[in-house]
């Protein structure tokens, strides 16, 4: 059987003419005419950043303008991230990342994770801390819930493009909340 990667770079391909606007506001229609002219059930899921387009299997997913992403990180960021991940001997915690250019735009496919959206805490929550710690160290940001899934059990992000040098870790944040109860209900009396 060929590999997810192929059959996203062959998707690609077919779906490209619809994308040729690449806009976000036509991008759910285009795919709904790509669906029933192949036949097929793709998803489209609009982040802050970027389009992911979604199958049964794998996720293909673009900035909305390459230029733009400095604040959030755009998939270019990811490439990096993952980069470092496997340097590491850390990249169970990541979904693969694959670029694939074409026709002068930049596609980033990933293995479709299950379990997006179904943690209740934070993606450090699940993590041992060498793996916390690899997130501070990089210093990876909004790592909630609709930004990792689990594979085989283990938590793994989707969504790791977004690193604030500037900030401290939102889980830091959250712990630190956590252990001052007082001082945040404080604020809202
Ligand atoms: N590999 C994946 N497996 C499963 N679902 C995915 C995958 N990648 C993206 N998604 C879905 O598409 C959504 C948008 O993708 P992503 O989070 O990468 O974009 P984004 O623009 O950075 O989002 P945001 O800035 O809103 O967090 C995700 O929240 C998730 O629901
Ligand atoms: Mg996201």
């Amino acid at each position: 059987m060929r590999s997810y990667v192929e059959r996203a770079k062959d998707f690609i391909a077919e779906v490209f003419p619809y994308l040729e606007k690449m806009t976000p506001w036509d991008v759910e229609e285009q795919i709904e005419v790509f669906n029933s002219q192949y036949h097929r059930a793709v998803k489209v899921n609009h982040g802050i950043a970027r389009i992911a387009l979604i199958t049964s299997d794998y996720v293909v997913k673009f900035d909305y303008d390459p230029d733009e992403v400095a604040d959030v990180g755009g998939g270019h960021a990811e490439i990096t991230m993952y980069a470092n991940a496997e340097r590491e001997g850390m990249a169970h915690l990541f979904a693969q990342i694959t670029a694939y250019k074409y026709n002068d735009r930049e596609f980033y496919i990933m293995p479709l994770v299950r379990g997006v959206g179904s943690g209740r805490w934070y993606a450090e929550h699940y993590m041992n801390p060498q793996e916390r710690d690899f997130c501070r160290k990089y210093k990876l940001s909004d790592l909630h819930s609709n930004n990792y899934g689990f594979v085989k059990g283990h938590v793994c992000l989707i969504d790791y493009a977004c690193c604030l040098p500037e900030s401290t870790s939102e889980y830091d944040d959250y712990l630190e909340m956590q252990s001052s109860p007082h001082t945040w209900m404080d604020s809202w009396s």
